[in-house]
Formats: structure tokens, sequence, C-alpha cells
């Protein structure tokens, strides 16, 4: 089975990332084989300083290997090493209808967001299908929000095999409920685009300041709170025990503790779960040209599984 999935170097690792996206990866990497990858193809249509994608991509590779991604066992790359990819791009963007592209919300979202209305934005779906089908997928783990994306890369392999015959796979998302949608600071789904995020390897005191100005209501320290549809207890199930979450949750029922009390327990279960990873993060960081040997020696082997997928779909359609 193949695993795969990518993520933009657009801005530092948010808890929704890590939950959402990377941890699930990390668990895949033992069920077939994993490929990983940072799609800096797909984040020129966000971030226009060359300096900083260079420093976004370094972090992310860093990021992601103190997270857990093993390149011994997953293979770990820069979408932009295999630029076989933007060609398969081409080839798919012929058979892709308007309609699909004009579908897909993230479009619309960053636009109105501000974003230039630029054909790269409009046509990213085109390039994803292409990451996914030129590695042959069966399973793409990620958040809730690509799950569209997900959809229209089906829609485009199946009418490209409509048309020239059975060269893809048809790949199916793998997103977990339960942790699909992690909320921000303000309730909102987690996003850099939102200002709401807890970076992952953020420093001590910024962080804790962050995890403080959750936002909660007024209800004063002594009376009964809500546990239901609290962002604290929600943030503090993704990193605590079961009997913790219980805990907490009896105690909002019963009154006696001020919200502020809750967010320090959260904080610390944050840091701590996060410290291990924080450790190892240290190390990478010192050696740099380890965190480069990985990703060049995953480009290798990314390259020549995507070189045999294009030269199929390329024959399959009359070129050669
Ligand atoms: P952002 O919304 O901060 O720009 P990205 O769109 O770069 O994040 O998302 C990278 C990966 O992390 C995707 O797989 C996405 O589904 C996942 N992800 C992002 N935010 C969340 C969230 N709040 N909850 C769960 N998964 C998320
Ligand atoms: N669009 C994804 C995101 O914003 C990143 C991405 C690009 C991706 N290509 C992919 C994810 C292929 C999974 C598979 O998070």
């Amino acid at each position: 089975m193949r695993i795969l999935s990518g993520i933009q170097p657009s801005g530092r690792l948010h808890v929704g990332n890590y939950f959402g996206m990377m941890e699930p990866a990390v668990r895949l990497q033992d069920e077939g084989e994993a490929f990983y990858f940072i799609a800096d193809y797909h984040s020129l249509t966000t971030v226009h300083d060359p300096e900083e994608l260079r420093r976004n991509v370094r972090d992310v590779a860093i990021d992601f290997l103190a997270c857990g991604l093993d390149p011994a066992r997953a293979t770990f790359f820069r979408q932009s090493d295999v630029p076989e990819v933007t060609e398969l791009s081409w080839l798919l963007s012929t058979v892709t209808p308007m309609g699909f592209l004009n579908r897909c919300h993230s479009y619309k979202d960053k636009t109105d967001r501000g974003l230039e209305a630029t054909h790269g934005l409009f046509a990213y779906p085109v390039l994803m299908a292409a990451d996914i089908l030129i590695y042959d997928s069966n399973v793409v783990p990620v958040g809730e929000d690509q799950k569209q994306h997900l959809e229209v890369t089906r829609d485009i392999a199946t009418k490209f095999n409509n048309r020239y015959g059975e060269v893809f796979t048809i790949p199916e998302p793998r997103i977990r409920d339960d942790k699909a949608k992690v909320p921000g600071l303000d309730g909102q789904k987690m996003s850099k685009s939102y200002g709401n995020i807890i970076e992952i390897f953020g420093d001590e005191k910024p962080t804790r300041k962050k995890i403080m100005s959750i936002v909660t209501d007024s209800t004063p320290v002594e009376a009964p709170k809500d546990p239901g549809g609290s962002i604290i207890i929600d943030l503090y199930r993704l990193v605590a025990g079961a009997g913790e979450v219980a805990a907490m949750e009896a105690e909002f029922r019963a009154g006696g503790v001020g919200y502020g009390d809750f967010k320090k327990r959260l904080f610390e279960a944050l840091w701590e779960h996060f410290r291990p990873m924080r450790e190892r993060r240290e190390e990478l960081l010192a050696a740099p040209d380890h965190v480069e040997g990985v990703l060049r020696d995953g480009a290798g082997r990314a390259r020549a599984a995507a070189r045999a997928t294009l030269d199929r779909a390329r024959t399959a359609c009359g070129i050669s």
C-alpha cells in the first residue's frame, strides 16, 4: 500500500497541522510504503519572498522529522525535486473540466481573504492531483479541509482513465473524524490564516500566553461550567488521557475552578506532550547536512517512481 501526503512550507506548524495530518502520517509509516513531501510549488501561490520560502522548507523538514517521520521507513522529499509532477499536472489539466475547479471552495476562501486571483491558485487542485496520482497513491492522510481536493483528484483520475485507459490508481482520503478539525484560540478551525494558532515548537512564554488567551464565556469562578463545546476541553482531549479529561469535565460541572486554572493545566499537558519532539528538534537544528541528505535521498527514490507513472501517462495520451 502506498501512503502519500504533503504539507505546504508556508509558516510555523501548529497543533492543528500536527493532529490533523502529521501524527496520522507518522502512524501510517508502519502500514505501508509512505511518501511524504514538502509542497513548495504549492506554496508559491502564497509565499512570494524567496528567502522566506527557503527558510520555511528547512523549518518544515526539521519539524516533520522531529515529529517522528522516520526516513528509514518513509520517503521524505521536496515536491520541486521531482519536476515531473508539473508535466503530469499539465496532462491532467487537459482532461479537467472547469466545473471541477469552480466548485473548489479553497480558491474562493483564499481570494476572499485578499490573495491575488492567479491561475496558480485556481489550478492548485490539479497540481495536487498530480502529486497524488504520480506516486500511485492508495491512501492520503489529510485534515478535513483537504477532503474536497481529494474528491477532485479522484474525479480527474477517473476522467483520464475513461479517456485513455487504466493509467491511474484511484486514491482514498484518510481523515480522522475525532481530530480532523482542531479548534484555534477563538474556537474557529485552527489556521495560520485566522491568526488563532498554537505553534507546536513555539517558545515557552509566548505559548503559555497564547493558551491563557483562549476565548471563554464570563461564567464566574465559583459557578458550574459547561464542558460541551469548550475550546479548553477540546484541546485538552488531544494531549490528555481519558481519565484526565473526565476529571476536568467533572470539575467544569462542579464549579469552584476558574478557566485560568484549566488553561494552565492545558498548557502543562501540551508542553509535556511535545517535549520529546522539542528535544529531537534541537538535535536536528544542529545537523543541517543530515536533513539535506534525507531530502536528497528521498527525492531520488520519489523521482524514479514518478518517472514511471509519467511515462505511462504520456504514452497513453500519445506523447512519447
Ligand atoms: P493552515 O490552515 O494553517 O493554512 P494548512 O492548510 O497548511 O494549514 O494545512 C496543512 C495540513 O494540516 C492539512 O492536511 C490540513 O488538513 C491539516 N490541518 C490544518 N489545520 C487543521 C486543523 N485545525 N485541524 C485539523 N487538521 C488541520
Ligand atoms: N493542499 C495541501 C495543504 O494545503 C498540501 C498538499 C499538496 C497535499 N499536495 C498534496 C496534501 C498531496 C496531500 C497530498 O495542506
